[in-house]
């Protein structure tokens, strides 16, 4: 049986999120520039946002550019918003007949005035899709996020439309740039590293952590269908004692 086909469609995981990482390894091993990693990065943006469509998944979220990636040389950081930029006007059409819906979260004003406006068609035309949602990370990590929201909430507090005793996890989840998806249950992260790097911080916080030693250039189809069967296998109990093991013990 392929891997495809060794997938459960009835216990998918609803929202998958990826750390799409080793492009700059991968240059390097064919002996090429860092940009040329991330430009061999685009077809596997492209397998697998094809494989979570064909799947059925319903959020997919890629960390495609982080707070801290700012610091990195300029000319590296002008290549990957031409090549952000380049690839959701080359993409935009196909996601559309794969019936895709984009959104981005992320500190988007720190974007080149270009890129947000290239974004920014894209989400609109793409708006009334209904299958997979691509929610791509930019100028995005967990710490600013969670830090705006805390900004948010005192702003309403101190403007009365928030009573600080109302505030639950409920409550500041609904200050969150995700709000409208729900937690990953499955996070990949590709190159071997084994952190979390500022990533949805607390929206991991009962996530299933799956790391490939597969560098993101090299990522196809089969490798995210491993992750998926590999997640399948395991126990999810959010802290809780597993009910039918709990009946077995109780007895
Ligand atoms: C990490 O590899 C990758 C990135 C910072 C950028 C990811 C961007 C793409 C795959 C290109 C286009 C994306 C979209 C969504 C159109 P790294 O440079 O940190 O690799 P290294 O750890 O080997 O140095």
């Amino acid at each position: 049986m392929n891997l495809k086909e060794q997938i459960n469609r009835d216990s998918l995981p609803r929202h998958i999120a990826m750390i799409m990482d080793g492009n700059g390894r991968w240059a390097q091993k064919k002996g090429g520039e860092r940009l040329f990693g991330h430009r061999n990065g685009v077809e596997s943006v492209r397998q697998v946002v094809e494989a979570a469509g064909e799947l059925g998944v319903e959020f997919l979220t890629l960390y495609a550019f982080s707070t801290e990636n700012w610091k990195r040389p300029r000319t590296e950081i002008d290549g990957l918003m031409t090549l952000l930029t380049s690839t959701i006007a080359n993409e935009t059409r196909k996601l559309n007949e794969n019936n895709v819906r984009l959104l981005v979260i992320g500190n988007l004003a720190d974007l080149p005035k270009s890129v947000q406006k290239h974004l920014m068609n894209s989400v609109n035309f793409l708006s009334g899709n209904t299958g997979l949602t691509l929610v791509l990370a930019l100028s995005y990590s967990g710490r600013w996020e969670i830090t705006e929201a805390v900004k948010r909430m005192c702003q309403d507090a101190r403007s009365g439309k928030l009573d600080p005793d109302s505030i639950d996890a409920c409550l500041v989840e609904s200050y969150l740039a995700t709000s409208f998806m729900p937690d990953p249950e499955l996070l990949i992260r590709t190159s071997g590293e084994r952190r979390i790097s500022n990533f949805l911080l607390w929206q991991l916080a009962y996530t299933e952590l799956y790391f490939t030693p597969v560098l993101w250039p090299d990522y196809r189809k089969e490798h995210f269908y491993e992750a998926i069967i590999d997640y399948q296998r395991r126990e999810r109990r959010f802290g809780k004692v597993d009910e039918k093991r709990a009946i077995t013990l109780n007895n």
